[in-house]
């Protein structure tokens, strides 16, 4: 059986971690598995949006604890330097995408979640990194990450105790932009995808370098960068096609150049 399940239809690609006994726990042909997908889809022009979720009642729960009772100290250190590289793979991602977050997003899945750009909560999300726990410390960018979002006085409460954030505190400390029903959660991420999609693609590929630039670098060269965008956005096809039709009262026929 695949472990991962994909839908693909008008421009959106559905990615279900398909490992539901082990609650979706990331083990290496997991891993591998969704990497090949990531690859895939990033050459496919058919493919404008990606969607992520959990079969089950986990988004995923985290490394394979399994996998590391036996890991020599290489096959370790070789885990998480993979692991590492596929979420910082799909954190730079040139196409957008969202996590539809439907139960246990823990250790690295929810270091995969804050990679993604927009993050949906079901109502039974549940985020976290335990690790501490395990007496380890998250090691796939989750530390910083969410120290950027929620402050270090936050984050420390979450990472020293290993605690549970629920949906709702997940939108109240913007790791979530919407607390969805579980029913609702797919039909809600489509229709996100779908709104994505009417925007130019090459304007909201470099809004994500953008985005991302802001939280790396100064406020002064992010500002020069923005402006350099916008010039080449506004001498690209897609914005003098959508100035003029706005202008004309019709639909844009952006061709993402
Ligand atoms: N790695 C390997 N197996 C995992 C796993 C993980 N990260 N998370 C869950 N599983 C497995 C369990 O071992 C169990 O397998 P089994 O039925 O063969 O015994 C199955 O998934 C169901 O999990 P279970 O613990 O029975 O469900 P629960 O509802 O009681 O608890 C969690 C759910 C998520 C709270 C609990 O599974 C958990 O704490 N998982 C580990 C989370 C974690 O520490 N992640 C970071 C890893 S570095």
């Amino acid at each position: 059986m695949s472990l991962m399940k994909i839908v693909v239809d008008q421009g959106v690609a559905i990615l279900t971690f398909n490992r539901p006994d082990k609650l979706n726990a990331l083990c290496t042909p997991l891993l591998e598995e969704f990497r090949a997908l990531l690859t895939k889809f990033e050459h496919d022009d058919e493919v404008q949006v990606l969607i992520l979720t959990g079969e089950g009642r986990s988004f995923v729960a985290g490394a394979d604890i399994g996998e590391y009772v036996d890991q020599e100290s290489q096959q370790f250190v070789d885990y998480q330097k993979y692991s590492r590289s596929l979420f910082t793979y799909l954190h730079e991602y040139p196409k957008p995408v969202i996590a539809a977050v439907n139960g246990y997003a823990l250790g690295g899945g929810f270091e995969i979640v804050l990679c993604c750009d927009i993050i949906l909560a079901g109502e039974k999300a549940k985020f976290g990194l335990p690790e501490s726990l395990l007496g380890l410390v998250p090691g796939g960018g989750g530390i910083q990450k969410l120290a950027r979002i929620v402050g270090r006085h936050l984050a420390s409460d979450v990472l020293f105790t290993g605690r549970r954030i629920d949906a709702t505190e997940a939108m109240h400390l913007h790791i979530a932009s919407q607390v969805v029903s579980q029913e609702e959660l797919l039909p809600v991420a489509v229709r996100k995808a779908k709104d994505i999609m009417n925007s130019g693609p090459l304007a909201v590929r470099e809004l994500k370098r953008l985005l991302h630039e802001c939280s790396d670098s100064s406020f002064e060269a992010t500002l020069s960068y923005e402006q350099e965008v916008l010039f080449r956005m506004f001498l690209s096809h897609d914005g003098q096609e959508g100035i003029r039709a706005f202008l004309q009262k019709r639909k844009p026929d952006f061709l993402g150049r």
